[in-house]
Parts: C-alpha cells; structure tokens; sequence
C-alpha cells in the first residue's frame, strides 16, 4: 500500500467546536462541513459532531441530503440556498434551514408548494458583494416572506469580507449594517464565521458558523492555531521512500529548478501535487521527519516530492514524513506556498486515505 495517508483527530473537532461555543456563552453554533467537511470526510465528521451540536452549514442540497442521512434531526443550514426551483420541496423533505439572497430565489420560494414550512434566512449582503439582498430589497422581502405558508422561523444572516483582519474597518460597516435590520422581526441572526467568533464578540448574534477554527487552522495571518486554542486535526503523513547522495552541483526534480550547493542528501516522500500537497510550493518549504524540520528542494512532482536531509543524517528510508499536522500548522505551509489553510486542507484528493482517531459517537 501507498505509504500515505490523512489521518483525521475527530476528538480534536469535538474539542475546537467546544472551543467556538465557550467563545459565545448561549450561543448556538452551525459546525460547517461543506466541501467534504473541508477534506475531512463529511460522514466521520457528522457522525462525530451529532451529539453535541446544535446544527451543519453545507453549500448545496446535494451535500445538504449527506449530512441529512447521517444525523436525522438536527438543523441543516443551505448556505447558498436553493439553485432551482425544483430544490425548495426537496429542502422541505430533509428539514433544511434555508438562505435567501436575492429577489429570484425569494419568488421561487413563495412559488413553491412545501410539504412543510421551512426556517428560512434572508441574506443580506452587508459589503462583501458576492451573495445577499440589498438592504432595502431586504426589508421589502421580509415584509412579503413574514406569515408566508413556506416560512417557519424568519432569520437575518450576513457573511464578514475582512473579518481576519482585526480592527477592519469594512468589518466595522458590515456589522453596523447588519444592527441597521434588527428593527424588524427576526426569530434568530447569524453573522459571525470562525475569525468573528474569536476576535468579534458583537457579532456573535444568535447563531455561530464556524468552519476552519473546527479543523484546528487559523483564519488569522498573525495569530496560530494554538495561540487561538485550537487542535489541528488532521495529518499528511507520507514516508521517505528513496535517499540518495548528490554531489554538489547536481540538480533534483523536473525542470533541474533546484542544485546541490553542498553535497547533499536527498530523500523522496511519497506525496505530490495530485495528493492535494501544493505544486508552487517552494523550496525552503517545511515537512517533518523525526521531529525535525526539513526543507522541500526542487519541484513537486504529481506522486512524490524531494527534501533535503543533509543536516539530518539519521533520517532513513522508511521514515515518516508530516507534511502538516500536528508537528507543522497546516497554515505554515499554506503561508509558504502563497496560500490558505482552507485550500490545502479542502484540496486533499480522494486518492488519500483517511484514517479515523478519536471520538467517534455513532
Ligand atoms: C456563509 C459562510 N459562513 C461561515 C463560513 C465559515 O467560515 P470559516 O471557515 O472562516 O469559519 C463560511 C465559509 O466559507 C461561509 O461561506
């Protein structure tokens, strides 16, 4: 077998949702797990989650109707609404929190015949400009939406730009936008994401969505996972499958983007740009092998990628190699390879196995 493997700490995710709540006394909190549960497996995740949360956020009914086998009743929130019509009985059928972001969704859904009333969010798109009702467009549909036969719960929730960035002033705006609605008649408001929870006690409103705080990264540039408190929970975990002695001015990889100064000792790991580990990552990268950091050399191939292990002689074939985890933030690498931790861990392909630790309720 492949000596390669993502292993999952579902305890850690129990734990970093048991985080975001202590940031919020009172609060409840949507545990978002779109996109595969950001790489971690929705099912596992869910599954894990059941007992203690108070609901899922997901990205589309098709994800929406996985959670939904998995934990019967508790509330499932379609982030980005229904995409057509047909969708909005079918939501009714899973018992869907649904969103509402603009006029178009908002007459489909008043066009729809629901086997049951749905909770329903209005979006408002408070100045990120990518999803959400106008403000005045809002008042107007809320005015038409409140006592409509679809609508159980009539709820407010808008989405931060710059909520990583502490002291935006955009966040400022955004949420003073947002208090701008609350003379009309909510049943519950959501705003805060994983940053808004950590840093923006006033915009914890009524409901929480955290997403990477869940996985154990950071939202943050400047501040770590383990400053904020959390766990990361999952680690790449490759091995050293080759080690070779190259003379100095030798080249390594595609492209002979990278030469020995030194003589030097390479080691190839059994991890590439098609397990999900960046392409552009460059060389300096960090990965761990025992407990210590070696850095990447030249470029990374599709299957595997080189480090240099000069300066640790000890390190063998058959060693084991983090490529992030829990010796090395996955935000650390991402930060090397000019991206977020939210991309490497979303980008984790199938062909990696995940493996399961920790709690694991159903
Ligand atoms: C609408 C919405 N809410 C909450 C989240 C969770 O954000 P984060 O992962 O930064 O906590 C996302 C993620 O993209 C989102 O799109």
């Amino acid at each position: 077998m492949r000596p390669l493997v993502a292993t999952i700490d579902l305890a850690a995710i129990v734990e970093n949702y048991a985080v975001a709540k202590r940031c919020a006394p009172g609060r409840q909190a949507f545990a978002v797990v779109k996109a595969n549960a950001y790489g971690h497996g929705v099912r596992e995740v869910v599954s894990a989650l059941a007992d203690v949360t108070d609901g899922f956020a997901v990205a589309s009914l098709e994800e929406a109707a996985e959670v939904r086998a998995i934990d019967a009743s508790a509330r499932v929130l379609l982030l980005e609404g229904c995409f057509e019509a047909a969708e909005y009985q079918t939501a009714a059928l899973l018992g869907l929190d649904v969103v509402l972001h603009n006029p178009q969704q908002a007459q489909s859904f008043l066009a729809a015949t629901l086997s049951q009333p749905v909770n329903t969010w209005l979006k408002l798109d408070s100045g990120m400009h990518r999803l959400g009702f106008t403000e005045a467009d809002l008042r107007e549909w809320h005015q038409q939406l409140q006592g409509a036969a679809q609508v159980a719960e009539l709820n407010l929730l808008s989405h931060f730009a710059c909520a990583d960035e502490r002291g935006s002033e955009m966040t400022e705006l955004q949420l003073e936008r947002f208090l701008d609605l609350l003379d009309l008649d909510f049943a519950q408001r959501s705003l805060a994401n994983s940053a808004a929870i950590l840093t923006i006690p006033a915009a914890h409103m009524d409901w929480l969505r955290p997403g990477i705080m869940l996985y154990g990264a950071t939202p943050f540039a400047d501040l770590t996972a383990t400053e904020l408190g959390v766990r990361p929970a999952m680690s790449l975990t490759a091995q050293l499958i080759a080690c070779r002695d190259v003379a100095v001015g030798e080249a390594v990889g595609y492209g002979c983007s990278w030469r020995a100064e030194r003589a030097s000792r390479i080691g190839t790991v059994s991890c590439g740009y098609a397990d999900g580990y960046p392409r552009h990552a460059p060389a300096g990268t960090p990965l761990i092998i025992r407990g210590q950091r070696v850095p990447l050399v030249g470029r990374v191939s599709m299957d595997m990628l080189t480090v240099d292990l000069t300066d640790l002689p000890e390190a063998v074939e058959g060693d084991a190699v983090e490529l992030w985890g829990a010796q090395l933030p996955v935000d650390e690498v991402a930060q090397c390879a000019g991206t977020i931790g939210y991309e490497l861990l979303t980008k984790v392909t199938a062909r990696v196995p995940r493996r399961y630790a920790g709690a694991h309720s159903n």
